[in-house]
């Protein structure tokens, strides 16, 4: 079998002194097979958006292994773990956007924050192609929420991640924006991105490929607990092909509808394979 995108070992969180630790999380073991879509479940405080963080190399772990394609990203310096993260695309649950700066300037703040100069005719693009080219100059503090969400996705995906971590991505948001940003994350997911979602909401295991349960910290068998707990979240799948870059292919103007895919986009592995990791 081939490598897994991501593997964690025996890691574990302490928040807290040395003195009055506070254990957040582990000791977890999972992989990660690249392309798939997994979620992470669990209820508040149960460690999700610690894990979550020490993935996207946001937090370094007290103890533990984080295998990105084979590399330990917890023994990376500060430069390298830097790149890392440029290359991983990353959503919240409150947008993270910055105020002062207008909507197309947010976005390609994503590629500014990695060191690169990011394509300005890009940014327009990804603008245009989540329904909200009319806000392209307009301050954020007048956005909708749904539209700062499309805004932050928009952000994240300037500098092609081939992994999305997303941290309640539809926590803030109302019904039918929820199921928006939803079909766009599948959109993406289809399109050969990893997605790594964080979500206390059982919805989500129906889109997942692999479900992560966590309670106290810990990773525990998955049941749901609602009616439709008779169909089972799909198996694990197997590795999927090399990805290419993200879409060359347009997004959903009007995300409530099923996008339809070009041919191409349903078979991922046609163009060069990107790593993930580049240090
Ligand atoms: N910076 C921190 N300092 C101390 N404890 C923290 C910190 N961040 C999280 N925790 C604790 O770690 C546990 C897991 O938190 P978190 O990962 O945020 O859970 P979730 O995202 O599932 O709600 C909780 O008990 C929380 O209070
Ligand atoms: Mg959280």
């Amino acid at each position: 079998m081939s490598q897994p995108l991501i593997e964690c070992r025996e890691l574990t969180k302490f928040y807290g002194s040395k003195k009055q630790p506070i254990k957040a999380l582990g000791p977890v073991n999972f992989s990660i097979a690249a392309g798939s879509y997994t979620v992470i479940l669990g209820k508040s405080g149960s460690g999700k958006s610690t894990l979550l963080n020490l993935l996207a190399g946001l937090d370094k772990p007290t103890d533990g292994e984080i295998l990105i394609e084979g590399k330990d990203i917890t023994k990376l310096s500060q430069k390298r773990l830097a790149r890392y993260r440029s290359e991983i695309g990353i959503i919240f649950q409150f947008y993270n956007l910055l105020p002062n700066l207008n909507t197309i300037e947010n976005i390609l703040m994503g590629g500014w924050a990695g060191g690169s100069h990011p394509d300005y005719n890009k940014a327009k693009e990804l603008l245009a192609n989540l329904g909200i080219a009319h806000r392209e100059k307009a301050n954020i503090t007048t956005l909708s929420g749904g539209e700062k969400q499309r805004v932050a996705i928009a952000r994240s995906l300037i500098s092609d991640p081939q992994i999305l971590f997303c941290d309640e991505p539809t926590g803030a948001l109302d019904t039918k924006n929820e199921e928006q940003v939803k079909e766009i994350l599948e959109f993406l997911n289809k399109q050969g991105i990893t997605i790594i979602m964080v979500t206390h909401n059982e919805e989500f295991v129906n889109n997942a490929d692999q479900v992560i349960f966590l309670k106290d910290g810990l990773i525990q068998p998955f049941t749901k607990t609602t009616e439709e707990s008779h169909t089972p979240p799909k198996p694990p799948t197997p590795p999927k092909p090399p990805t290419p870059p993200l879409p060359k292919v347009p997004l959903p103007k009007e995300p409530a509808k099923k996008p339809a895919l070009p041919h191409d986009a349903k078979h991922p592995g046609h163009g060069s394979s990107k790593t993930v990791i580049n240090v």
